[in-house]
């Protein structure tokens, strides 16, 4: 059976709420502190997982009550973590955020996530032609590489999920299958050129996600514009993610690109409706249910 890998970084988010976002030099008093899982990697691999697939999470926590918790969440929501390596005196990553004026800031503090690295034979373990790989840009960048030129050696699948924001060696995007960035990520990467212009250059493998205004590719033919769905939003932290993990799930399952766009935007505008990266994820019915309205 096809199984999604998760290649990626594990978190805590320290979250705190306030009416307003401190500019620099700044202090505001803010309304509330939680902390919640996350990590790029993480939401992509519970978002997938929540829509009925295999999911396999291979990353790194430290040997501390952060790094506990979040591997209970795995579980409870029927994560592989046999690859989750505990790395010891090392703290698990966190993501301080603030959630202020209808928008999130977020730094990320990288700890044990530093720490994702394989030699060949680990790589051969694990992954084989049933896997489907996701990948983000929270771990170093070297395994990034390493991964994605394995697995276009071997012809296994990538969906690469270009953030945060950061150069990208060339090989890597020739490398990938999939390649997801937002609009400003495009921007980054492919500098002077239009996103259109980008779109046309990778048909079927470039994805711009663009927010309330949804997703564009290209098809071969002309650019696809696939409209969000109407949200109350809460939260927006994670919806990316959720489009990531969503699409992986659809592809996995045959769907033609088009169908599988729209799958996860519907589980991406749903799950910005719940607190936290992963308050809001939806299950598989919950997307269904949606689907038939949209
Ligand atoms: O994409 C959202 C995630 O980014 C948060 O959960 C946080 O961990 C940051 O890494």
């Amino acid at each position: 059976m096809k199984r999604i890998v998760v290649i990626g970084s594990i978190s805590m988010d320290l979250v705190v709420t306030s009416d307003k976002r401190p500019q620099a030099g700044e202090t505001v008093i803010g309304e509330s502190f939680r902390t919640v899982p996350g990590g790029k990697g993480a939401n992509q691999a519970v978002a997938a997982s929540k829509l009925g697939s295999a999911v396999q999470m291979v990353g790194c926590i430290g040997n501390d009550p952060f790094g506990q918790q979040i591997v209970e969440n795995f579980k409870q929501h029927g994560v592989d973590v046999a690859h989750v390596r505990v790395i010891p005196n090392e703290v698990t990553g966190t993501a301080h955020i603030v959630l202020a004026e209808a928008d999130n800031s977020i730094v990320v503090v990288q700890s044990a996530n530093k720490q994702v690295f394989f030699t060949e034979e680990e790589l051969d373990q694990l992954l084989d032609e049933q896997s489907f790989v996701l990948l983000q840009l929270e771990i170093p960048i070297e395994t990034v590489r390493q991964v994605t030129a394995y697995c276009k050696e071997k012809g296994i699948p990538v969906l690469l999920n270009p953030a945060p924001s950061q150069p990208l060696p060339s090989e890597v995007i020739e490398d990938v299958t999939y390649l997801t960035p937002n609009e400003h990520e495009c921007r980054d990467l492919f500098k002077g050129l239009s996103v259109n212009e980008v779109l046309e250059r990778y048909p079927n493998k470039l994805l711009v996600t663009e927010g309330v205004r949804g997703v564009r590719f290209h098809d071969g033919r002309e650019v696809r514009h696939v409209p969000a769905i109407r949200a109350n939003v809460v939260d927006t932290t994670g919806a990316g993610d959720t489009f990531n993990g969503a699409l992986a799930v659809s592809l996995i399952e045959q769907e033609d690109l088009e169908t599988a766009v729209r799958f996860a935007v519907v589980a991406s505008g749903m799950s910005v409706e719940g607190f936290g990266a992963q308050g809001g994820m939806p299950t598989r019915e919950d997307v269904q249910q949606r689907l038939e309205r949209v």
